[in-house]
């Protein structure tokens, strides 16, 4: 995406008190809206309060130039209840950023709503509720991590809170490079800044595209309980895209999984797994079942398989839908 690290690529949220105005997360205390380290005190399992992310039926088609018109989304529907943790799993170039950045209010849907915390997109980033870590980080190149962090502050005219600014860098690990710019670190490391960036003003809605993908392992799934323990703390309505299977259904309360380009929804899986979860869930065979029916549901939305399977279905016009450069069609 294009977006320069403005309010709305970066982060928004609204102060705590108003969190709790829009009924859509729990009023935030002085000690539950710090990220400090440690077990969620209270990590019971909790049914989805209120509207959180709603998509009723959205197309979206892109004006691809030259080439013609391209459906990137195809009548999705689904939705995340308020303090919900869901993953959107789909093949490469289906269409789940163009999901995500339309929450953002950064692309609006050709067909059908969009709705975030039972309202229009816009009026939600306007209040600066909703953080924001997107495939492409968007770091200011002349800030150090700190800096790049503090960001949103600035950008929403807030008082900088510098210490919950160190607590989000020690939690991503960053505490020794914080004086580093952007160029100085890795890949994963500017992944992480991005990751504290989009938390820094405690939003009520979080999206995170990718947000793990440049990770080594071993951060990575620090980084998954991490984000497990603060979504636990604070409930934050929280749409993840993610290529990793394990990793959604570790983090997940449900699991959308899309169809190749155009994507359509073709399964919603609900997690049963107790919270909170540890890294000893990734060895019990259930989540293993889970993760293989994951897979496989993957595998038939494949561009070629769900083009071979939908043309043995429904003929000529699905093998269409389920191409992958394909489905551009002739704008005149
Ligand atoms: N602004 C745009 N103009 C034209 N086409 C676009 C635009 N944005 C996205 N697309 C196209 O829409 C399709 C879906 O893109 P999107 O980035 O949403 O895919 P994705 O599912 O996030 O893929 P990946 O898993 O590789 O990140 C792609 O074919 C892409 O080329
Ligand atoms: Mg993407």
């Amino acid at each position: 995406m294009t977006a320069a690290p403005s309010t709305a690529a970066t982060s928004a949220a609204a102060p705590a008190g108003t969190a709790a105005a829009g009924g859509t997360a729990p009023a935030v205390s002085a000690t539950a809206g710090t990220f400090t380290a440690g077990k969620p005190a209270v990590p019971a399992p909790r049914s989805p309060t209120g509207p959180g992310i709603g998509f009723a039926a959205v197309s979206k088609t892109f004006d691809a130039g030259r080439r013609g018109a391209l459906r990137a989304l195809d009548q999705v529907s689904f939705e995340v209840g308020g303090g919900e943790f869901v993953s959107l799993l789909g093949p490469s170039g289906c269409g789940k950023s163009t999901a995500l950045r339309m929450v953002a209010g950064l692309e609006a849907p050709t067909g059908g709503e969009v709705r975030v915390l039972g309202r229009p997109p816009a009026e939600v980033v306007s209040e600066h509720r909703l953080g924001i870590a997107f495939q492409d980080h968007a770091l200011l190149p002349w800030l150090d991590v700190r800096g790049n962090i503090a960001l949103p502050f600035r950008a929403v005219g807030r008082r900088v809170d510098r210490d919950l600014v160190d607590e989000l860098i020690e939690l991503v690990g960053l505490t020794a490079s914080a004086g580093l710019r952007p160029r100085e670190l890795s890949g994963g490391m500017r992944q992480r800044v991005s990751i504290a960036r989009s938390l820094v003003l405690r939003p009520d809605v979080l999206l995170l595209d990718e947000p793990f993908g440049a990770l080594d392992a071993v951060t990575r799934r620090r980084l998954n309980l991490e984000l497990q323990r603060i979504w636990a703390q604070r409930r934050i309505t929280t749409l993840m895209v993610t290529h990793a299977v394990d990793e959604a259904v570790l983090l997940s309360d449900r699991v959308v999984v899309m169809s190749a380009r155009p994507a359509r929804v073709v399964d919603v899986v609900t997690v049963p797994f107790d919270r909170p979860r540890g890294l000893e869930l990734l060895t019990d065979p259930a989540f293993h079942e889970l993760e293989d029916r994951l897979t496989r549901a993957l595998l038939t939305t494949a561009p070629g398989a769900a083009a071979t399977e939908a043309a043995e279905a429904d003929g000529p016009a699905a093998t269409r839908a389920g191409a992958t450069d394909a489905d551009l069609e002739e704008s005149s």
